[in-house]
């Protein structure tokens, strides 16, 4: 088991590149399901989540093969199972993105239920409902559902939350539907319109991705494709959170900050200097941080994935801010590490408060989901000594080397080997 040992105190200072993202990387290795034959994918990022996809393709017959570079072939001409074990879908929740693709192309899907997970009871009701309206018979026996339709029919959805996998599942299912499908109240992520943008290249018909309203006319077959991945929003927003909380001087490279506005604007009402350069974001914050509140929300707003490193950040910020998870119930288990490095916070529910500015100090902590990680990360880069951060296979799963990132810009880190 590996932990990451932080020296705190240094001031992030360079340039540093994005990788591509994650939550696009996932639904498009699986997209390729919907076609026969070879796909090409580059930009994918390095990560643990990425390889349990890869690992999950395999399993249903599918060929991969990374390259260096970020270079992933699948082939799916022969695809021969459409099971996605419960080993596999409990180490990923993602994993459930295969059911859309598989219903649709091969007429049955069985998939376990991904259940609970640290961040929330997360239910898939809103993919099984879709895929029910579209013809599927849904069954769900001894931990699993299982989906069959000789041919999904287009349907009119409207989905009761907005749901970013329920989105692109029901997306790729009605690409091959018959028919027409609407989807209303769709999650309007930038990852939602990249793989509309990929299935588009591979002859779907989908329109109004990006929007609520997303219209799908079902199509007989698609191809394989080549395609590139965007950039992490996510890893982009943690690396100006990074190096705006060091006060440092950092140009975030090859991220696109149009998907990036929420985050942008709320690190400016804290005072830190974000302005876009040739290449990149260019981020400084020299200036005490002024208090700033924040509620995640769906695309276009503050996203969840991004609340525990605002948090880090907000314990820097003189007086008080008060931060509001509304996407998930239980997102805030990296408050009682932060309160054990000395943050002064509080929890009221879905709120907390951060007190600041606070002096925060080294300690041995545990990373319990991938932000919070990264949450634990940016908090050792500031606190007074030594932090080390235990169970980084979570900061694995969701971020490219992102100790490796942060030493090239000079933060004070090495990984050991040790207990859990
Ligand atoms: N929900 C339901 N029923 C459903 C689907 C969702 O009740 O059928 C609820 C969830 O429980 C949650 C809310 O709706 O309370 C939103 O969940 P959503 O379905 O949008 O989340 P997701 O698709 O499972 C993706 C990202 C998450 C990100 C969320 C919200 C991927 C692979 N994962 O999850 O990313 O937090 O959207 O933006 O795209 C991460 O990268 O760290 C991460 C957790």
């Amino acid at each position: 088991m590996q932990n990451i040992v932080v020296k705190g105190g240094a001031r992030l200072v360079g340039e540093v590149r994005v990788s591509g993202a994650k939550n696009a990387a996932l639904p498009i290795l699986a997209s390729s399901l919907l076609a026969s034959g070879r796909s090409v994918y580059r930009n994918v990022p390095a990560l643990g989540d990425v390889r349990t996809m890869d690992k999950l393709l395999g399993e249903l017959g599918a060929e991969v093969t990374t390259k260096p570079g970020g270079v992933t072939l699948v082939d799916t001409s022969k695809v021969n199972n459409v099971e996605a074990p419960y080993d596999l879908v409990k180490t990923m929740r993602a994993s459930v993105v295969v059911l859309g693709p598989l219903t649709a192309r091969y007429g049955r899907a069985r998939v376990s239920l991904p259940g609970g997970c640290a961040i929330g009871a997360r239910p898939i009701d809103q993919h099984l409902k879709g895929l029910a309206a579209m013809g599927a018979k849904i069954e769900l026996d001894h931990g699993y559902v299982e989906a069959r339709a000789r041919r999904l029919h287009g349907a009119t959805i409207v989905f009761d939350m907005v749901t970013v996998t329920g989105t692109e599942n029901l997306m790729m299912a009605a690409a091959l539907a018959k028919g027409r499908t609407t989807l209303e109240n769709a999650a309007r992520e930038p990852e939602v319109e990249e793989l509309a943008r990929v299935l588009n290249k591979m002859g779907a018909r989908i329109q109004g991705a990006g929007s609520p309203l997303i219209t799908v006319e079902g199509v007989d077959e698609l191809q394989p494709i080549e395609h590139s991945i965007i950039p992490d929003r996510i890893e982009a927003g943690t690396l100006l959170v990074a190096a705006a909380i060091t006060r440092g001087n950092v140009l975030v490279r090859d991220c696109l900050p149009e998907h990036l506005d929420a985050v942008i604007a709320k690190l400016r009402a804290a005072g830190v200097e974000v302005t876009p350069e040739e290449g990149g974001l260019r981020v400084r914050a020299k200036a005490e941080l002024k208090p700033t509140d924040i509620s995640t929300q769906p695309f276009p707003g503050f996203p969840t994935d991004m609340q525990a490193q605002f948090m880090v950040l907000m314990t820097r910020a003189k007086g008080q801010s008060v931060l509001t998870e509304t996407i998930f119930e239980n997102r805030f288990m990296h408050v009682p590490e932060l309160q054990r490095m000395g943050a002064d916070i509080l929890v009221e529910g879905r709120t907390v408060i951060v007190r600041g500015p606070n002096k925060l100090t080294g300690a041995e902590v545990m990373a319990t989901d991938l932000r919070a990680s990264a949450s634990l990360v940016l908090a050792a880069l500031i606190a007074d000594g030594t932090t080390k951060i235990r169970r980084v296979y979570h900061l694995d799963r969701g971020y490219d080397r992102l100790d490796k990132k942060l030493r090239a810009l000079g933060a004070n880190m090495h990984r050991t080997r040790g207990p859990m």
